[in-house]
């Protein structure tokens, strides 16, 4: 089993990015986490990261070349970007949306999200473990 984890704009600074908010964990700590979770549930994980939504748009039409599911933190494009939603809708594998902090305890223009209702489930709140949630909901939704 292969999973794409994508992070996009401002994850890169995760660390020092308003730590109060997303916690003190880097994005490569992150992702050297995931990697390890997905070897023990016998699952390839690859990570990738942009600040740019095409870019962001061409990583999910790649993972249906080679992935079977994604785990997505678009950050800010969540509240925004239909050319993410309709990407997620046009490729056929499982998509879990994640957020490290509990968007709906914040900001209301955070409460929107134009993916959710193509995603396959979604985890918020949970700071850096939001990822190892989707991640194992994602490969049970796989197995099923
Ligand atoms: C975020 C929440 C978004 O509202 C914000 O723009 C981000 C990070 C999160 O992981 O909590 O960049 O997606």
């Amino acid at each position: 089993m292969k999973i794409l984890i994508l992070h996009g704009p401002n994850l890169n600074l995760l660390g020092t990015r308003e730590p109060d908010v997303y916690g003190s964990t880097t994005l490569d700590e992150i992702n050297a986490r995931l990697i390890e979770l997905g070897k023990s549930m016998e699952a390839e994980v690859k990570c990738r990261q942009s600040n740019h939504e095409g870019i962001l748009i061409d990583a999910l039409h790649e993972a249906r070349t080679w992935a079977d599911g994604v785990v997505f933190n678009p950050g800010g494009y969540t509240h925004a970007s239909i050319v993410l939603r309709d990407a997620i809708s046009a490729i056929a594998i499982p998509v879990v949306e994640v957020h490290l902090s509990n968007v709906y305890a914040r900001e209301s223009f955070r409460h929107g999200s134009m993916i959710s209702a193509v995603c396959a489930g979604k985890v918020v709140g949970f700071g850096w473990k939001s990822y190892a949630l989707g991640l194992r909901g994602l490969i049970d939704i796989i197995q099923a």
